[in-house]
């Protein structure tokens, strides 16, 4: 199966919260493929940030995929309301999901593409029954919880091994790296073989929008065409 295309999804969690919209719009203006949303309940991880009202309003604010991270405990329960709430991909953390293939197949029987989410410490082979199965796959590359920390170099042969048995497969499954995702990591996590790049900190604070977006797909296409 062929690498689907390089996709930049800024994570709206490095965003100045009181202009969400205005700054949704700008990354949208910017050239972002995708808008990547971190739900954290203060649970599963130690930080609390949006709920389902929030998702609303992101989706008001621009028609682009809406990549929704559920960093919550027991997401069978709630993740309706994030697809109601507009969510066109949701990911659930595998160390979340006891009945991960089911909670896969609710997510894609209500018409939204399912993401499956590995913490850093869990191994690729939890999800390798399922890869015939998901749309995507997100690699955490820094513990969830927070934006702005230390991409974690032992994640790119997590995402090498899936890279390998995604190839290996018949189904299109977007292969997403999330965490400390910048002009200086991104390079090896395409080289690894993601091609979704979630970037918080190094979009939103960078004084250029349209310049480090751009300059994050050119490293990422450069990368990926050269493996
Ligand atoms: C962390 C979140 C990330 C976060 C990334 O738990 O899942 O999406 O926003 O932030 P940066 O890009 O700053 O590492
Ligand atoms: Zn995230």
């Amino acid at each position: 199966m062929s690498i689907p295309p390089v996709r930049i999804a800024p994570s709206i969690l490095a965003a100045d919260f009181g202009r969400l919209a205005e700054q949704v719009r700008a990354v949208a203006d910017a050239g972002a493929d995708w808008i990547h949303v971190d739900v954290m309940d203060g649970h599963f991880v130690p930080n609390l940030t949006i709920g389902p009202v929030v998702v609303e309003a992101v989706r008001a604010a621009t028609d682009l995929p809406l990549d929704v991270h559920l960093m919550i405990e027991a997401p069978e329960r709630s993740m309706g309301d994030y697809i109601d709430a507009g969510a066109d991909r949701v990911g659930v953390h595998v160390e979340t999901c006891p009945n991960l293939h089911r909670t896969i197949q609710e997510i894609q029987a209500r018409g939204v593409k399912a993401c499956v989410v590995l913490n850093p410490a869990t191994p690729p082979e939890l999800v390798r029954p399922v890869l015939c199965d998901v749309d995507q796959v997100l690699v955490m590359s820094v513990n969830p919880g927070f934006g702005g920390q230390q991409f974690i170099e032992s994640q790119l042969e997590k995402v090498a091994t899936l890279r390998g048995w995604i190839d290996a497969g018949e189904r299109e499954v977007e292969l997403e790296i999330d965490g400390g995702i910048g002009t200086g990591t991104i390079g090896r996590a395409a080289q690894a073989g993601a091609n979704a790049f979630v970037a918080g900190t190094a979009v939103f604070r960078a004084p250029d929008l349209r310049g480090v977006i751009a300059e994050l797909r050119k490293e990422a296409e450069g990368a990926l065409a050269g493996r």
